[in-house]
């Protein structure tokens, strides 16, 4: 039976919370150090205004419903909430977007100025890779360290060059021929720019619980792109008929920039649909995983009419 919209709401916020924790829990040891105030306070100025902690609700979700125990998980699960954070502190950039709100507050360069910007991003990501490497500290198998070592690979892959990253670069890249990007192009930029850190999420989570099977590992990537995707289609969308104040982020920043997106080259209601028929076609995966699934069915089920 699928969750009701209450159920789902309460274990949401339920999941949401207990993410919220680890990550303010593994952000807190940057604080501890001896170093410049200035970059601990744009670190979490920037991960502690909130956000939907989607990266890591997946992450710990996969390593539950493929059985995995200890706290492995919660070091990879603050670690890409970092990398998330750190790619959003880039990205409003006056050199990238150029945008002044994010999660309901000025963006991190507004407050701290473009090379604080630049720094509080970089130190994010290092510190992401510090702590989930962290991770081994807490394994008590050989076989444990294998899957930790799998894991940090997976992450560095996906969120560099081959991954978010380079979706990145393709998106500012595609701003000089607006107009002229193709579909399979957008698809590279949602892919990777997106993707790539959903990917991480669900594999790191299924890796961790110690999946190992090809197959299944090929399944988990499938659902993630359909998910990343379909995740970047709904956030071009609601840039377009979202509502600043729901959304904590402008509204018509991609226009601003002119960048090509879905809704420029299919309008809203065909983008709408292909959110939904992906959303449909990972759910129709994820029923095939092992467990109890039904709340990562509504997860993705969520994401479909999210104002957010
Ligand atoms: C925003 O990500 C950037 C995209 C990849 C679309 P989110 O919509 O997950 O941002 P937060 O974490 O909730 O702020
Ligand atoms: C950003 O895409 C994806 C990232 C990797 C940061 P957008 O530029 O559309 O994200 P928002 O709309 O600023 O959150
Ligand atoms: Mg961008
Ligand atoms: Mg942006
Ligand atoms: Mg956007």
């Amino acid at each position: 039976m699928d969750m009701s919209e209450q159920e789902f709401k309460e274990e949401l916020a339920s999941r949401v919370e207990a993410a919220e924790h680890i990550v303010k829990q593994h952000l807190a040891k940057a604080a501890d150090m001896q170093v410049p105030a200035t970059i601990t306070e744009a670190m979490n100025y920037s991960v502690l205004a909130g956000g939907k902690r989607l990266r890591p609700v997946l992450l710990l979700e996969m390593f539950r419903l493929f059985g995995g125990e200890g706290t492995g998980a919660e070091y990879f699960a603050a670690a890409i909430e970092m990398i998330h954070t750190y790619s959003l502190v880039h990205d409003d950039l006056p050199a990238m977007d150029n945008d002044m709100y994010r999660r309901g507050k000025k963006t991190t360069w507004a407050v701290y100025g473009d090379a604080l910007g630049v720094l509080a991003g970089d130190a994010l990501l290092n510190f992401a890779f510090e702590t989930a490497a962290a991770a081994f500290a807490v394994c008590k198998t050989q076989e444990e360290y294998a899957r930790t070592a799998q894991a940090l690979q997976v992450l560095a892959r996906n969120a560099g060059i081959d991954g978010m990253i380079g979706g990145q670069v393709a998106d500012i890249e595609a701003e000089e021929n607006a107009g002229q990007l193709g579909e399979d192009a957008l698809l590279y930029i949602h892919t990777h720019k997106t993707g790539a850190l959903i990917r991480a999420a669900m594999l790191c989570g299924a890796i961790l619980a110690g999946v190992t099977d090809r197959e299944q590992l090929a399944k988990i990537e499938r659902a993630a792109m359909d998910i990343g995707v379909a995740f970047q289609i709904q956030d071009d969308i609601l840039d377009v008929t979202g509502d600043s104040q729901e959304l904590g982020k402008p509204v018509g920043s991609d226009a601003v920039n002119g960048k090509t997106t879905y809704v420029t080259l299919k309008g809203v209601e065909e983008s709408a649909r292909e959110v939904a028929r992906l959303s449909d076609e990972a759910i129709r995966i994820v029923k095939g995983f092992p467990g109890e699934h039904r709340f990562m069915e509504a997860l993705i089920a969520w994401l479909i009419d999210r104002r957010f």
